[in-house]
């Protein structure tokens, strides 16, 4: 069975990569991806300067998902830079994923990012959690100036890790964004951004930053991933190849992201709680559902959703 794929002329000896946030902070966090079953290692996103992060409790799991808000604790550009070339060893791709809180922050990160020669570039413009910067995904023509000034800086190809749209008129948009720039991939989702969980028992709520408003993750998020996987493919698919992220729990939730159009699929929240042995369960499972189905390979199956 082949679960390899291709991102950006990059391939990648299975399908499936940790999502930008989870067990990939610090140097032995990505050293444990590279010696995992992860067909590629994705950095934490990372700023100028190394951050701790919002208060703990910042994440919690919950039966269904995960909350999470956990401010954006990273190594700092320069640590990354250090470490990535290091991650080659491992034979597998290195995608250094780029935040800021401000856009010269980004264009600082891949100058020096640059030098480290990752095989792609993941520019997050969706993380819901710095108190008092909106996602810039939610901004299109931020979006746009941001991603052109990357776009002629970057030496790796570049992709965008979005929020989720919940109109199609916001697809649209983002769309004909992603296009003008001309990126190269799209992650797609990010957490739910700002959701509330609470403790009925105690009356609280169970994350402490912002008040308790947080990312959700996990298997209540699937719908409305694979909604914009879809809704992008349909789009763009044809120009921009799209990583699926969100909800990924089994071999089944992988195929039925391929099918609405993903060529590769990111795990976040079951990596966090199973660590990283989950990547040989999935690509178990995975392969099991190809064969089950008649497929040969992930990439006969991209797409293949049919409507009624
Ligand atoms: C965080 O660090 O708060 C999560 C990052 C993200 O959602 O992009």
């Amino acid at each position: 069975m082949d679960l390899s794929t291709t991102i950006a002329g990059v391939h990648f000896p299975t399908c499936l990569m940790n999502a930008s946030g989870a067990r990939c902070v610090t140097e032995h966090d990505l050293h444990k991806l590279g010696n995992s079953h992860a067909g590629a290692i994705v950095t934490k996103s990372m700023t100028p300067h190394e951050r701790s992060g919002n208060p703990e409790p910042r994440y919690v799991s919950f039966d269904g998902g995960s909350i999470n808000s956990m401010g954006l604790p990273n190594l700092g550009y320069q640590a990354y830079a250090q470490l990535i070339p290091d991650l080659r060893q491992y034979k597998k791709p290195v995608v250094a994923s780029i935040a800021g809180l401000k856009p010269a922050d980004f264009l600082e990160a891949v100058k020096a990012i640059n030098v480290a020669k990752p095989d792609l570039m993941e520019i997050n413009l969706s993380c819901p959690n710095i108190p008092g910067k909106p996602q810039i995904g939610y901004d299109f023509q931020a979006s746009e100036e941001l991603l052109m000034k990357i776009r002629d800086l970057a030496v790796p190809p570049i992709g965008v890790k979005l929020p989720p749209y919940f109109d199609p008129v916001h697809h649209e948009a983002m769309a004909e964004v992603l296009t003008r720039v001309g990126v190269s991939f799209i992650s797609v989702i990010n957490s739910v951004g700002n959701g509330l969980v609470l403790d009925a028992e105690t009356e609280t709520v169970v994350i402490k930053p912002k008040g308790g408003f947080g990312g959700l993750g996990g298997r209540i998020i699937k719908p409305v991933a694979l909604a914009n996987v879809r809704a992008f493919w349909k789009l763009v698919g044809e120009k921009i190849q799209i990583i699926g992220t969100g909800g990924v729990e089994t071999g089944q939730d992988i195929f039925e992201h391929l099918l609405c159009g993903a060529s590769a699929v990111q795990i976040g929240t079951v990596l966090v709680d199973e660590d990283v042995k989950v990547f040989e369960r999935l690509k178990h499972e995975l392969a099991g559902w190809l064969r089950k189905k008649g497929y040969d390979s992930v990439a006969e199956c991209r797409g293949k959703l049919k409507a009624l």
